[in-house]
């Protein structure tokens, strides 16, 4: 089994990796703005979740860091539309102007479009990919799955369909599991199949990941509630002022946490099958339970 990173050196594998990939994003203000929004500032959660669960199964980090910068293009694109002022119109991102602020709305949209395409087009093109045309095949289908209709934006549609309404708890978990936890399961999924990891690998994973997910983002709207906006670099309340349908909403604060511990211990469960090679996995989720930013 290859070596363990920090989450630091983890951090900076793929920031080194996301600069070296915008070279070929082109040079004119798209280009700009894709490389503005995709700057140091976020966490990389999902990148970290793809190379560890490379390592986890027996591959390297080197194979899987384009499919690492992949999911974080198409994170950072829906980061980039999901501010739009057509979708949560919030003007703070990553401790700065959110791109449409910056480059005005025609060209942080284009740039949302152009991360999306190029997540795809940077991993066609790297060396892993030639060797093994296969793994590629299926790890780009697993992330074409949780970005598409029947992942993300399928979670983003209910977002919008229930603002101002009340929903019931099944609609907000099928939102939830959706618009957050389909790609931080496509995340997990494609460094499992990078490293050729067996059927049961790539369940286990997918399961960890999407309970992690689903926790992840109820962690999302209680800091949307209690957060400052300083350390989250992005604005607090805008839930409530644009009358989004969150646990918060629904369940009030105190029940949120349980629920979003209830659902860190069920992603804990799932990570057992990995053994005590699942450590940093195990520290990792607990630490996002108690994030602030
Ligand atoms: C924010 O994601 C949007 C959600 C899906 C909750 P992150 O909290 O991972 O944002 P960054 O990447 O660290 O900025
Ligand atoms: C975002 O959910 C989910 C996606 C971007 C797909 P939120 O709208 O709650 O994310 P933030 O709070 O703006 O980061
Ligand atoms: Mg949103
Ligand atoms: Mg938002
Ligand atoms: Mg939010």
């Amino acid at each position: 089994m290859n070596k363990g990173y920090t989450t630091e050196e983890y951090v900076s594998l793929v920031n080194t990796a996301l600069e070296k990939a915008a070279e070929s994003f082109g040079d004119n203000v798209v280009a700009e703005a894709m490389k503005y929004s995709l700057e140091n500032g976020g966490k990389r959660i999902r990148p970290i979740l793809t190379l560890e669960f490379c390592r986890l199964c027996g591959g390297s980090a080197e194979d899987a860091l384009p499919f690492a910068c992949a999911v974080e293009m198409i994170h950072t694109y829906s980061l980039i539309h999901d501010d739009l002022p057509c979708m949560d119109d919030d003007d703070m991102r990553r401790g700065k102007p959110s791109c449409h602020i910056r480059f005005k709305e025609n060209f942080a949209l284009l740039a949302g479009d152009a991360l999306l395409t190029h997540a795809f087009s940077s991993v066609l093109s790297c060396d892993f990919a030639k060797r093994e045309p296969l793994r590629t095949i299926k790890a780009l289908s697993l992330l074409a799955e949780g970005a598409g209709n029947m992942g993300m934006i399928a979670g983003q549609v209910t977002d919008l369909q229930s603002e101002g309404k009340e929903i019931s708890s099944d609609t907000l978990e099928m939102m939830d599991k959706l618009k957050t936890g389909a790609l931080i399961r496509a995340s997990a999924g494609m460094g499992v199949v990078v490293a050729g990891g067996s059927d049961e690998q790539l369940e286990k994973a997918q399961l960890y990941a999407s309970k992690l997910g689903h926790a992840f983002q109820v962690v999302d709207d209680i800091l949307d509630v209690i957060g400052d906006e300083e350390s989250l670099g992005k604005p607090i309340g805008s839930d409530a002022a644009s009358g989004k349908s969150t646990y918060v909403s629904l369940l009030g604060l105190e029940m949120s946490r349980i629920y979003a511990g209830k659902l860190t211990d069920e992603a804990l469960s799932a990570l057992e099958f990995f053994g005590e090679e699942s450590e940093y996995l195990k520290q990792l989720s607990q630490k996002l339970l108690s994030r602030r930013k």
